[in-house]
Formats: C-alpha cells, structure tokens, sequence
C-alpha cells in the first residue's frame, strides 16, 4: 500500500468537498416522476408577447422562494426539507427533463418540500398547457442573465 501523507490525505477530503459542494444537487430532486412525464419534450413554445405574462406570474407565485433572477434566494426561507433549486444553474438544468420541470410545477414539492401544486386539482389550477408556458419560461433563467 503507497503511504498517503497527512497533508495529500487533507487535499483530498477538501477536493471531494469542493466537488460536492458544486455538483448540481441532482439527489435533491424529485425521482418519482412517471416514465412518459419524464420522456415528455415540451408541446408549447414560448412567444416573446407572453414572456411579460410569466415574468408576472413568476413574480406572484414562484419568487418568493426562487427568488426574481431564479437563483432560489427567494425573500422566504421555504419551510421544508429541500431548499429551492437554482434555476440559472446551467449543469443542473441541463439535466433535468421538460417534464420533470412540468411535474414538479404540476404536483409541487408534495412532502418533499414546501413547493405548493400549480396542477389542474390544485388550489392554484394551472391548465396543463399554461405549466409547459412556464416550464418554457423556467428553462430562460439557464439560458440568459435575465429572463
Ligand atoms: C414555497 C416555496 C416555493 C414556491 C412558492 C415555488 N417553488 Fe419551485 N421549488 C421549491 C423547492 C424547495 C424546490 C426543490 C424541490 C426538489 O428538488 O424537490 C423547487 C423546485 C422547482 C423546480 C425544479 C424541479 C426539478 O425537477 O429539478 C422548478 C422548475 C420549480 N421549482 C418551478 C417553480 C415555479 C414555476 C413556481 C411558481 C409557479 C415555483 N417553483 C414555486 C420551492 C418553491
């Protein structure tokens, strides 16, 4: 067995915490969305008169906790478990599906997290088709500075 000296072993418990402090926090996010919501691209495309509509409603309903610019320092700390993704995280968002982003704004956190339900059943009742507009509109904060 080659000696590791204190100081390489010190290097490398600080390297794998630097390394898990910047992975995406993929663990934290939901894992139990059905096989064909996951597979699902979005139907929708985004039309440049109706970004001012989401940028409201994202303002409304999803700053408090993402926070304006989508980074997730919203002005409340949210009471559960799991903190608020960061939707500027190009890497993170990349490896997320459309339609896991559709299910997470269609159920919400459920006992995960205090994300509330935006879905048809919930107290909010989006249309399916007004969370692919926001799913389209989410995937903006990865894409440029400001959506
Ligand atoms: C009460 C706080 C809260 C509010 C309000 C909220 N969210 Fe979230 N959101 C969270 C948390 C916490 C997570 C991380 C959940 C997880 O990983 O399971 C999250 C995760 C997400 C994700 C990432 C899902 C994934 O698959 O990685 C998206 C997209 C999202 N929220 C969109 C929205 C949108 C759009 C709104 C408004 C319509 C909204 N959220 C409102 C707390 C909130």
């Amino acid at each position: 067995m080659p000696k590791v000296s204190a100081a390489q072993r010190i290097s490398i418990v600080a390297l794998s915490l630097l390394a898990a402090a910047c992975a995406p926090d993929l663990a934290l996010a939901r894992d139990d969305v059905p096989d064909e919501i996951r597979k699902q691209a979005n139907p929708v495309e985004l039309e440049e008169s109706e970004v001012r509509y989401y940028t409201r409603q994202f303002k409304s309903k999803c700053s408090r906790c993402h926070g304006l610019d989508g980074t997730g320092k919203g002005e409340t700390e949210p009471d559960g478990l799991v903190r608020p993704a960061n939707l500027t995280d190009v890497a993170y968002m990349a490896a997320r599906t459309d339609g896991q982003l559709f299910y997470q704004i269609l159920m919400g956190g459920g006992d995960r997290c205090a994300m509330p339900a935006f879905g048809p059943e919930s107290d909010h009742a989006w249309t399916e088709e007004k969370i692919w507009h926001m799913v389209a509109f989410v995937r903006r904060f990865a894409e440029r500075p400001s959506p």
